[in-house]
């Protein structure tokens, strides 16, 4: 379907006046991905899903081209989910012209974490997010704790620029065995699998020192520091406490602080994180 055609299906929707929830992805959908239409579902009468592994954000040598996709199964997972309709445009379709001459500038934000580590990854990340807004007009948008960056970014562009919709953060999915559920999951061997869950162990650790007393930044960022440098497989990028919302550094947590953690496994790069 094209974006006209959706729009056209969407407005018909709304003019017999259905709600509309949309789930930006990348695809290769899992349960972190299905958990947010199913939250989408609970706050609208239409589930829209979209489908787009968006090149604008994934920087020169990044995995754009490994990035795993199957779109058969994907439609499939989300009709069964309860998805109303799946949006998955082509790269020609969302940028005709090649890559857009006008985009979204993150600002601050974005300058830290995953946004220090990956130069113009937010403002490809809002500049898309932008465009789905546009196409599909939802009265709400779900994204998920899992990229915790990324939903503190959608919310500042939507507040900033005056985007008439509501922006919906979802919990975190998580493995039974603590790892965070990932599309780049599927891209590790047995042995990268077994490191990964060093990023959960590392947060989970750091978050039972917290409930245990420790308040002191840097310690509770030296628990999952370690735990990363422990595992064969793992680079650690960053183990970073932040303020939630303004992101700063916190040398003194306290409550609702978010542990942010990005690592490589091999040539896969993972992002966790958990609040305190
Ligand atoms: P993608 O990585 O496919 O993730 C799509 C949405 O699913 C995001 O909001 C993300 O936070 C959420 N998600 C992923 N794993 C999750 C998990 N384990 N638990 C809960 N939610 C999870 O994020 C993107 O795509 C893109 O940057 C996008 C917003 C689609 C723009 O291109």
């Amino acid at each position: 379907m094209g974006s006209g055609d959706l729009r056209a299906l969407l407005d018909e929707a709304r003019a017999g006046g259905s709600t509309i929830a949309l789930v930006p992805t990348m695809g290769f959908l899992h349960d972190g991905h299905l958990s947010l239409v199913d939250r989408a579902a609970e706050l609208s009468d239409l589930v829209v899903l979209s489908i787009f592994v968006n090149p604008l954000q994934f920087g020169p040598g990044e995995d754009l081209d490994r990035y795993p996709r199957d779109l058969d199964r994907d439609v499939r997972l989300a009709g069964e989910r309860g998805v109303d309709v799946v949006f998955a445009p082509s790269v020609e379709a969302m940028y005709p012209d090649g890559a857009p001459s006008v985009t979204v500038a993150p600002g601050a934000l974005a300058d830290r974490l995953c946004g220090a580590a990956r130069p113009g990854h937010f403002e490809g990340v809002l500049t898309v997010v932008a465009k789905l807004l546009h196409i599909a007009r939802p009265d709400v948008a779900v994204f998920g704790r899992k990229d915790y960056q990324q939903g503190v970014l959608v919310r500042r562009m939507v507040l900033d620029l005056s985007m008439p919709v509501r922006v919906e953060l979802a919990p975190l999915v998580r493995e039974p065995d603590g790892l965070a559920l990932s599309s780049r999951n599927a891209l590790l061997s047995a042995g990268e699998r077994g490191s990964a869950l060093s990023l959960s162990r590392g947060l989970f650790a750091a978050r039972e020192a917290f409930r245990a007393g420790q308040r002191d930044g840097p310690a509770l960022e030296e628990l999952v520091r370690r735990e990363i440098e422990a595992a064969p497989a793992l680079r650690l990028q960053y183990a970073e406490l932040v303020r939630p919302d303004t992101l700063e550094r916190a040398a003194s947590a306290r409550a609702r602080d978010v542990l942010a953690v990005a690592a490589f496994a091999g040539a896969t790069r993972l992002i966790d994180n958990v609040e305190l």
